[in-house]
C-alpha cells in the first residue's frame, strides 16, 4: 500500500492546517520554503498541530522549490525547525550539512534524500538512488517522463528496488507530468512508499491530483499486488471521463481494479508497459483507434467494419480488440426510436466518428446519406459501408426541395465545447419537428442543432447516453460482469 501524502504548499500555518481538516491525508510534507518569513519562527509547533506524520522540506530555487536565502539561513531555519520533532526530513542528494544528518539522528527524524529532474528521467536512475540510499534513510527521486517508455522505465526501476530492498518500503518514485500520472495512480507498482497529493483546487506540482481523487476515484490505498489494472489510451487523455464510470462500477461490485488514464505518445511503447503490468484490458481514443490494431491477435466484426478500435482485452487467445461504440451508438436510439429499419438517416460529417454510425445505421437496415463539407469523404465512406454521400450544400437544396429525414445524426466536431467557428454544421436545416436528432457531442450536453430541432418539436438524443453505453459495454468486456448502472456519477453532468 502507498500513503497518500499531502503537500502542504500554503504561504501561512493556519492555511495549511486548514488544509489538512479539509484533507485529512495519512501523512504530509511542510514546504516551509513556501511560508512567509515571519511564519518561520513558529514551524516547531506545527508538528504537534497536525497530529500526523510530517516531511520537513525546505526547496531551494535550483530544486524546484522557492527557497531564495543562503545555504547557512536554510540550514539554521531547519535546525530550528526540527526542535518540532518532525517524522521525516528532506535533504537534496548533494546537501552536505554534517550538523542537519546529527540532528537528524539524535531526534529520530528519518532522512529522506531526493532528487529533481524537471527535464527527462536520467538513464542512470537506479544506481542514483542506491548512491543515495548509502546517505539516508529512505530516497526520493521525482522525475518527468517524456514519454510512455520513460514512465515503463520508472515502473522496472520501482521493481527492481522492491526486490533489491524487500520489506523496506524505504523508496518514494514518481513521474511528473501528464506522462508521470500513471506512477501517482499506481505508486504501489512503482514501490513507493508514498503518493503526494494536493489541496482540492491547489495543484502542488505538474500531474499532481487531489487527495479526493486519489482516495475515493482510484482508491489508492487499496491498491495491492492484486489488484487488476484496466485503463484508457489517448493523447491528451487527462480530460476523459471514463475513470469516473469504469472506477465506482470496481468498487460497487466489490472487484479489485483500478483504471487509469495513460497518456500514450507511442502505441508500441505502451504495450510492452502493458505487459509489464499486466494490464488486463483498456480504452483506447484518439488518436490511437486505429494503430493499436497492428498490435491485435483477434478483432471482432465492428473493428473490421469500421476500421477502428476502442476496446481492448487481454484474453488466453492474446490481445482482443472491440468497438464498442457501434453498440453504444445504437441503444439509446433504439430505445427511443424502435426499429430502425426501413427509416431515412441522414449523418452529418463524415470523419472518424462517423464510421461507427453510418455502419451501425446500415447494419440495422437504415436508408443512410451521408452529407460532409469535404463531399469526396462522404462519398468514400458511403461507397465503403453501402449508402450514398453527398455535400452539405445538397442536403440544403433538399431542404427547398422539401426532402426530410426521419433521423438526423450529427457526427461533426461543429458545436463541440472549445472548438472554434460555426456551431452548427447545417443551420439551414428545416425541421418537421417529427424527426429524431441525434448529436454524438456530449459537451455541451445541448447542442445548437439540438436546440434547433427541440424549437421544432423534434426529439433529440445527445452524445452523454452513447458515452455511457460504449462504456457499459466495455466494463461487462473487461470484468465478465453487467455495468451496475446507478454507479456513474455522470448524469450530474
Ligand atoms: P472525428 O474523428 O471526430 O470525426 P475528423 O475525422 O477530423 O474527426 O472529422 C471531423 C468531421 O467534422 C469531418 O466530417 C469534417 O468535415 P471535413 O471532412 O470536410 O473536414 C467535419 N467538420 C469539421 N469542421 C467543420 C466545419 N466547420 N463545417 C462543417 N464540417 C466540419
Amino acid at each position: 500500500m502507498s500513503l497518500l501524502c499531502l503537500t502542504l504548499c500554503r504561504n501561512t500555518l493556519a492555511a495549511n492546517l486548514e488544509d489538512l481538516k479539509m484533507n485529512t491525508p495519512h501523512m504530509a510534507e511542510l514546504r516551509i520554503d513556501l511560508l512567509d518569513p515571519p511564519e518561520r519562527k513558529h514551524i516547531s509547533d506545527f508538528p504537534a498541530r497536525a497530529g500526523i506524520p510530517l516531511i520537513l522540506t525546505c526547496r531551494k530555487k535550483a530544486d524546484g522549490g522557492e527557497w531564495s536565502g543562503t545555504d547557512s539561513e536554510r540550514e539554521s531555519l531547519l535546525l530550528a525547525a526540527m526542535a518540532g520533532d518532525f517524522d521525516y526530513m528532506d535533504l537534496e542528494e548533494d546537501e552536505t550539512s554534517r550538523r542537519l544528518v546529527a540532528e537528524a539522528e539524535q531526534r529520530n527524524t528519518r532522512i529522506i534524500r531526493s532528487f529533481h529532474d524537471f527535464k527527462g528521467v536520467p538513464s542512470d536512475l537506479m544506481q542514483r538512488l542506491e548512491a543515495m540510499s548509502l546517505k539516508g534513510d529512505l530516497v526520493k527521486a521525482a522525475v518527468m517522463p517524456r514519454g510512455i517508455a520513460d514512465l515503463l522505465t520508472l515502473f522496472k526501476t520501482g521493481r527492481q528496488w522492491r526486490e533489491e530492498n524487500p520489506g523496506k518500503n524505504n523508496l518514494i518514485l514518481l513521474g511528473m507530468g501528464a506522462f508521470g500520472v500513471p506512477s501517482r495512480i499506481l505508486a504501489q507498482r512503482c514501490a513507493s512508499f508514498l503518493t503526494f497529493c494536493s489541496p482540492a483546487g491547489a495543484e502542488a506540482a505538474p500531474g499532481h491530483m487531489s487527495r479526493q481523487t486519489l482516495e475515493e476515484l482510484y482508491r489508492v490505498p487499496e491498491i495491492d499486488d492484486d489488484t487488476q489494472i484496466f485503463g484508457i489510451i489517448g493523447n491528451p487523455v487527462l480530460h476523459t471521463r471514463s475513470p469516473h464510470i469504469h472506477n465506482p462500477g470496481f468498487q460497487d461490485l466489490g472487484i479489485n481494479a483500478v483504471y487509469v488514464p495513460f497518456t500514450v505518445d507511442d502505441v508500441s511503447a505502451f504495450f510492452e508497459l502493458a505487459d509489464f503490468l499486466d494490464i488486463r484490458g483498456f480504452s483506447t481514443t484518439v488518436p490511437h483507434k486505429l494503430a493499436v490494431r497492428e498490435h491485435l491477435d483477434r478483432e471482432d466484426e465492428a473493428v473490421q467494419a469500421v476500421s477502428s478500435c476502442n476496446t481492448v482485452v487481454r484474453s488466453r487467445k492474446g490481445w482482443e480488440g472491440f468497438n464498442t461504440d457501434v453498440e453504444g451508438f445504437l441503444r439509446p436510439l433504439i430505445s427511443r426510436a424502435g426499429v430502425l429499419n426501413g427509416k431515412t438517416a441522414a449523418v452529418i460529417g463524415a470523419g472518424g466518428a462517423a464510421r461507427a454510425v453510418v455502419y451501425a445505421l446500415v447494419r440495422e437496415g437504415c436508408r443512410v446519406s451521408i452529407f460532409n463539407r469535404t463531399e469526396s469523404r462522404a462519398a468514400a465512406l458511403a461507397s465503403e459501408m453501402g449508402c450514398s454521400g453527398y455535400s452539405l450544400d445538397k442536403l440544403r437544396a433538399e431542404m427547398d426541395e422539401g426532402e426530410r429525414y426521419d433521423i438526423v445524426v450529427q457526427t461533426s466536431s461543429v458545436g463541440m465545447h472549445g472548438t472554434e467557428g460555426p456551431s452548427n454544421p447545417v443551420p439551414f436545416y428545416r425541421f418537421t419537428g417529427s424527426e429524431l436528432v441525434y448529436d454524438i457531442i456530449y459537451t455541451p450536453p445541448v447542442t445548437e442543432i439540438m436546440q434547433r430541432a427541440l424549437d421544432a418539436g423534434a426529439a433529440v438524443l445527445g452524445g452523454m447516453p452513447m458515452l455511457r453505453e460504449q462504456a457499459f459495454e466495455q466494463f461487462l468486456l473487461f470484468t465478465g460482469a453487467e455495468y451496475p448502472r446507478k454507479s456513474s456519477g455522470m448524469d450530474q453532468e
